[in-house]
């Protein structure tokens, strides 16, 4: 897994794989930075971890070669992006593209990027959600895998509507990464299946 913040879909990932008929272990936890505290759940569940940071790279192409390896060296059947807040490069999609899952706290096509809760927030949307897909070369633009929908509140922020969104965005990586681990998945076009 990669991460870059507070670690709340990894905990519960960690926390799900603790039961063997979950179908999935996680071999490694990666972040683009020191001292977050996704790493600390990382640690606490004794998985793997390393920090690949793009200031120690002379390049982007230099730093995506570098995770690619680092990544690589624990050959992971699946990548799973749950708050990286870096863009992969060709290097990293050229290795994992089509098992490489990311989660995008808005409902895409909508508000893709970094404040996805903000900007549905600012255009007045009634709904919102998340957003499970195969990671491709755009930004939160690849084949959509599963998306939860959450209602907007009237007196919502950036904080509650993201804390809501949270809410549902574990539980759907939970069920979708395991399903994905025990039955597979197929992509024709756009359209992702698990069977
Ligand atoms: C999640 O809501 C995830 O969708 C979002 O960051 C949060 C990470 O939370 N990712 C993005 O906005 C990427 N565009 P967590 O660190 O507690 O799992």
């Amino acid at each position: 897994m990669l991460v870059s913040g507070a670690g709340s879909n990894l905990a519960a990932l960690l926390a799900a794989t603790a039961d063997p008929t979950y179908g999935a272990t996680v071999v490694a936890v990666g972040s683009d930075r020191d001292g977050i505290a996704a790493l600390e759940h990382a640690r606490a569940a004794d998985a793997p971890t390393f920090v690949c940071r793009t200031a120690d790279y002379a390049d982007r192409a230099a730093w995506d070669e570098a995770l690619t390896e680092v990544v690589g060296a624990f050959e992971p059947d699946l990548v799973v992006l749950a708050g990286f807040m870096k863009l992969n490069g060709p290097a990293f999609l050229s290795r994992f593209g089509g098992r490489c899952v990311n989660t995008h706290p808005a409902l895409s096509p909508s508000f893709p990027g970094m404040h996805g809760p903000r900007e549905a927030l600012a255009y007045g949307v009634k709904v919102s959600g998340c957003t499970l897909f195969l990671v491709d070369a755009g930004v939160d633009t690849g084949p959509i895998i599963a998306q939860a929908a959450v209602e907007v509140l009237d007196d919502d922020d950036e904080a509650s509507l993201h804390e809501r969104i949270k809410a549902v965005e574990r539980v759907l990586l939970v069920d979708s990464v395991g399903r994905m681990a025990r039955q597979g998945w197929s992509v024709n076009g756009r359209k992702v299946t698990i069977p």
